[in-house]
């Protein structure tokens, strides 16, 4: 069962320093705990956490080793920082950002290249779900990595519902499991729930025999309410 906070665009160094001191000091229960701050802020996680079994991991990562690409980071510069993995294709990059099945594919493969985890990321919107299309979404999303991505060792997906990322509204723990299955039977590797996971919740969706975890956005932010979703997750 892997924990894994996504912050988005929250926390500079400093907070980050001070949410990564408390982390350690929690009371984490079994799981694997990975959090995911911005790239400002790596570092100070790093160094925060070193000695434990927390895991640090970016929110993006480009596909090139190095280049001309103003403003991209690449996999060997967060593998110098001692950053530990990254997510890919988050819906936020997909619907903001231009982010696409194949620049998903070409990150994802830079990333497990160069010795990073990965956590990628597919959903459906809510007009995809309501037309009966969430199927046939991830099996085009997930179907993309599952050909363009040669070994899936280090490689975990996330399913979120794009119309549950930050809307309070969850995927009942039967609608997770369903799209679970199905990612399962495109490529056989851990899944992760997405989507207004919260202390509340957690237990539920993690008891889920194909819900390998959860990867929590707006509850990642506060240590108690984070420390608390790892624990309730632990006993699933
Ligand atoms: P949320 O975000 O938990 O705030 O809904 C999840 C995510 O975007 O990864």
């Amino acid at each position: 069962m892997l924990i894994a906070g996504n912050w988005k665009m929250f926390k500079g160094p400093a907070d980050a320093g001070a949410f990564c001191r408390a982390l350690r000091e929690a009371d984490l229960g079994s799981v694997d705990v990975v959090v995911c701050p911005p790239y400002v802020s790596l570092a100070e996680a790093v160094q925060a956490l070193a000695g434990t079994e927390i895991g640090v991991a970016a929110q993006n990562v480009h596909w090139a080793a190095e280049g001309a690409f103003t403003g991209e980071i690449s996999a060997p510069m967060l593998r110098e920082l001692g950053v530990y993995g990254t997510i890919v294709g988050h819906s936020e990059r997909r619907q903001y950002f231009g982010e696409t099945d194949e620049t998903v594919v070409c990150r994802v493969n830079a990333a497990l290249e160069h010795g990073l985890h990965v956590v990628a990321c597919v959903g459906e919107t809510e007009a995809e779900r309501e037309a009966g299309q969430t199927e046939a979404v991830l099996r085009r999303q997930v179907g993309a990595i599952a050909e363009g991505v040669s070994e899936t060792d280090e490689l975990v997906i996330a399913y979120e519902p794009v119309w549950a990322i930050g809307t309070g509204k969850t995927a009942t723990p039967q609608m997770a499991q369903e799209a679970h299955a199905v990612v399962k039977s495109i490529l056989d590797v851990p899944v992760l729930y997405g989507g207004s996971v919260k202390p509340e919740n957690a237990a539920e969706l993690a008891s889920q025999p194909d819900v390998d975890g959860a990867l929590v956005g707006g509850a990642s932010l506060d240590v108690d309410s984070f420390a608390t979703i790892c624990r309730e997750a632990s006993h699933s």
